[in-house]
């Protein structure tokens, strides 16, 4: 297994690989089926510098994905702060791949004069908190009702480190 960044010729297997976790797990932003972008717009957004996707590679096949974005702009008061986004097949939860996605994004945003380190997380997503405690990730507050799947409305934990 190695972990790289993804590339224009991954197009079509990264959206297959994020139309399937979105599937697998009900802790993901989108509902099965709803990501609009095509792969011609995912080559555009991966040569945006505001956009850094790195994946999970075995046997040739994708199998786990972590954006690293600037959700809120690339100004220059905003541009140390990047939000991520995480998913794994599920065939593969719990085997240490999230902790090396994680720790090959920090080395990349270390190099890449990223400060602060920021994600939202379900309160009921243990496997997921876990994870980002585990990596050094601190909770700051609680996003009240900021989620509504399956007819509820859900809580998130704003988590974030500082590099
Ligand atoms: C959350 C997710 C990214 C974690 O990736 P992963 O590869 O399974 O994580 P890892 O195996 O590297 O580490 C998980 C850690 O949580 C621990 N863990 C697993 N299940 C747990 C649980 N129910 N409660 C507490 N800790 C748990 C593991 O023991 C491990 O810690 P360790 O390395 O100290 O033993 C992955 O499970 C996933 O894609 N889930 C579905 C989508 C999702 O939740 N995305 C994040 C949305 S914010």
């Amino acid at each position: 297994m190695i972990i790289r960044r993804l590339r224009a010729a991954d197009a079509a297997a990264y959206l297959e690989l994020v139309n399937t976790t979105d599937v697998e797990s009900d802790f993901m932003m989108q509902e099965p089926g709803e990501r609009q972008m095509t792969a011609f717009q995912l080559v555009i957004s991966i040569n945006s510098p505001a956009n850094n996707i790195f994946v999970a590679e075995e046997n040739g096949n994708l199998i786990g994905q972590l954006i690293a974005f600037n959700m809120y702009g690339r100004n220059k008061r905003v541009i140390h702060v990047v939000h991520i986004g995480i998913s794994i097949l599920k065939t593969h939860w719990g085997k240490g791949i999230g902790t090396k996605l994680f720790d090959y994004m920090e080395k990349w945003a270390a190099e890449n004069g990223v400060k602060r380190l920021e994600l939202s997380v379900m309160t009921h997503n243990e496997r997921g908190i876990a994870l980002y405690k585990k990596m050094g990730f601190e909770i700051e507050g609680i996003k009240k009702s900021s989620i509504f799947v399956n007819g509820v409305y859900v809580d998130e934990y704003l988590m974030s480190k500082i590099l």
